[in-house]
């Protein structure tokens, strides 16, 4: 079984004025594929706060994957790929750009998502946008890649081809 955390970015949000929707169609949609959810918090755009939480969560060493929700637009106090960058060993540029092309052929404000995916230690790093749309077409692009992703990243297969249908 899988574990994965979700932390939820958004100002409104760490205040208890906006319901995190974005965050509970992460939750129902992987839960719904037996993912157990073992981390969730909401924090407001702030860089270091950001940063501190995905290496406390990566670190700890339970989690296989961190999905992170918001803040990866272009609105000033968007900086969610920022704080990511800079906790990240290795980029995985497949998984954005996979994301971003295919919300492409659904919208065109697509191209507004800055997020990027990369890996500290065991643990990946998954930047969605915000918006509950958004979340689900862009899990729906990365899902089927996720569990070799997370195999592989824990050095447990070097055998791509039983993956690959
Ligand atoms: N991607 C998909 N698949 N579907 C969407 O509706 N919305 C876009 C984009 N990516 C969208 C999407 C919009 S409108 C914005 S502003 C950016 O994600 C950034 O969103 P964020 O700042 O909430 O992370």
């Amino acid at each position: 079984m899988l574990a994965a955390g979700i932390l939820t970015i958004s100002d409104k949000g760490a205040r208890g004025e906006r319901r995190d929707k974005s965050g509970e169609v992460i939750r129902e949609i992987l839960s719904s594929m037996g993912v157990h959810i073992a981390n969730y918090e909401i924090v407001p755009d702030e860089k270091d706060l950001i940063a501190e939480t995905l290496i406390e969560w990566a670190d700890e060493g339970n989690l296989d994957v961190l999905f992170t929700t918001g803040g990866t637009g272009l609105t000033p106090r968007d900086v969610t790929p920022e704080a990511t960058l800079s906790v990240v060993d290795r980029v995985v540029p497949g998984f954005a750009e996979a994301m971003r092309a295919e919300s492409l052929k659904k919208t065109p404000m697509a191209m507004l998502s800055r997020a990027v995916v990369g890996t500290r230690g065991r643990c990946l790093i998954v930047n969605l946008p915000g918006s509950p749309r958004a979340v689900r077409e862009c899990l729906d692009v990365i899902l089927p890649a996720l569990p070799h992703a997370v195999e592989t990243l824990k050095g447990q297969t070097g055998d791509c081809g039983a993956a690959q249908n």
